[in-house]
């Protein structure tokens, strides 16, 4: 699965475990029963353990006063968006977190400021003398713990970038993508002089933090507003972006960074079409002009969907090259069978996809 392969490259890339992290590693090993417990909600409403039974569940425990777990929020919240709606094994995914905040306004005023929309609790007992604490053995926080169905421990973590790897192991349907690196490349200049079509590719997949900052150069979102790197006529960002790999093919959700598979399997030479040499790609990014969301039809539209396309490409073939990655725009593709692969209609034009992968040394 890319999913294992993502993984590895995540694991490469990341920072190996500290001393203090180590230390402060969760203390219940997995498989073991999650310690049942119950604490109410901001408006009084018992919420229990048990309740959750039935789903995954993320449990955070936190505290406003804890600096540590104010700075995890953000990465929490993305992914808890990620995963909204994802399913594990067929079952959905749920998240609650239990503050051992003593000082219950300081708990609410928290909660107003920073927006989680998920189920909060709390005890309102201080956590070096909570129940909740002393049973779940928990000697720092923030700690989050991953509990199956049946209510059994599956794996615990102090850190967001720890739940992103843990969910995305778990997950078969969605990867969320590392942060794009905006740092990176050579300048736009050094770049454009250097565009051109490549279509030989060195024989590796393409690693994950390339394959982030290429989504995300191809149609990211760089504002707070959620446009889009690339530019849409009326910003109807009707243009969808399918990555498709060796190992499945994906569509790249911008709002939330996310990859989500949408077919396992090869499906490279729908891509190469015709021109079959270059079916051993890495990569692909096929552009999509979803004609119901630009909600306009005819001959203009077209011309609008097609120009969409085009700066799409055009911001692949700049990142490319800025990059010292190896690209080429194509027309040619087997639009029919991939609509049917992507589990799209003709409601949908394939319109334009650029190979992308390493320069062959
Ligand atoms: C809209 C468009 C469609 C293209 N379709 C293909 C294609 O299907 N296959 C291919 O090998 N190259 C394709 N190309 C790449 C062009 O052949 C290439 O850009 C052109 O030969 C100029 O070379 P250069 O990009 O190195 O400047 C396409 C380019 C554009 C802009």
């Amino acid at each position: 699965m890319l999913r294992n392969l993502f993984i590895l490259v995540v694991a490469l890339l990341g920072i190996l475990p500290g001393k203090a992290q180590s230390q402060n590693a969760p203390s219940l090993t997995p498989g073991t029963e999650a310690p049942l417990f119950a604490a109410s909600d901001t408006l009084g409403q018992k919420i229990s353990l048990k309740d959750f039974r039935g789903a995954w569940l993320v449990l955070d425990f936190w505290a406003s006063w804890c600096g540590d777990c104010r700075r995890e929020i953000p990465d929490m919240k993305r992914l808890e968006a990620a995963y909204r709606h994802v399913t594990i094994e067929g079952k959905p995914l749920k998240w609650l977190s239990v503050s051992f905040d003593d000082n219950n306004e300081n708990w609410r005023n928290a909660l107003r400021k920073y927006e989680m929309p998920w189920a909060q609790i709390s005890n309102g007992k201080a956590w070096k003398k909570n129940p909740i604490a002393e049973s779940y053995q928990l000697s720092w926080i923030p700690t989050c713990y991953i509990i199956d169905p049946e209510g059994r421990i599956v794996s615990g973590v102090i850190t967001a970038a720890g739940l992103s790897d843990e969910l995305a192991r778990l997950s078969d349907e969605r990867l969320l993508l590392p942060a794009a690196s905006k740092q990176r490349g050579a300048d736009v200049m050094t770049a454009l002089a250097q565009r051109r079509s490549v279509r030989e590719y060195a024989q590796r997949p393409l690693e994950l933090q390339d394959v982030a900052d290429l989504l995300w150069a191809a149609g990211g979102t760089n504002r707070e507003d959620g446009r889009l790197t690339s530019p849409t006529a009326m910003n109807r960002q009707e243009i969808l972006l399918y990555l498709v790999t060796e190992k499945g093919c994906y569509r790249y959700l911008p709002q939330q960074h996310v990859l989500q598979q949408v077919a396992a399997g090869d499906h490279r030479k729908l891509v190469a079409s015709r021109q079959e040499a270059i079916a051993s790609a890495p990569a692909f990014v096929v552009m999509v002009a979803d004609t119901a969301r630009f909600g306009m039809q005819g001959e203009q539209a077209l011309s609008m969907m097609s120009a969409d396309a085009g700066i799409v490409s055009e911001n692949i073939n700049v990142f490319c090259a800025a990059n010292n990655l190896a690209t080429v725009t194509r027309g040619t593709m087997d639009k029919d069978a991939l609509l049917a692969i992507f589990g799209l209609d003709n409601t949908c034009l394939p319109i334009l996809n650029n190979a992308v992968g390493y320069p062959v040394e």
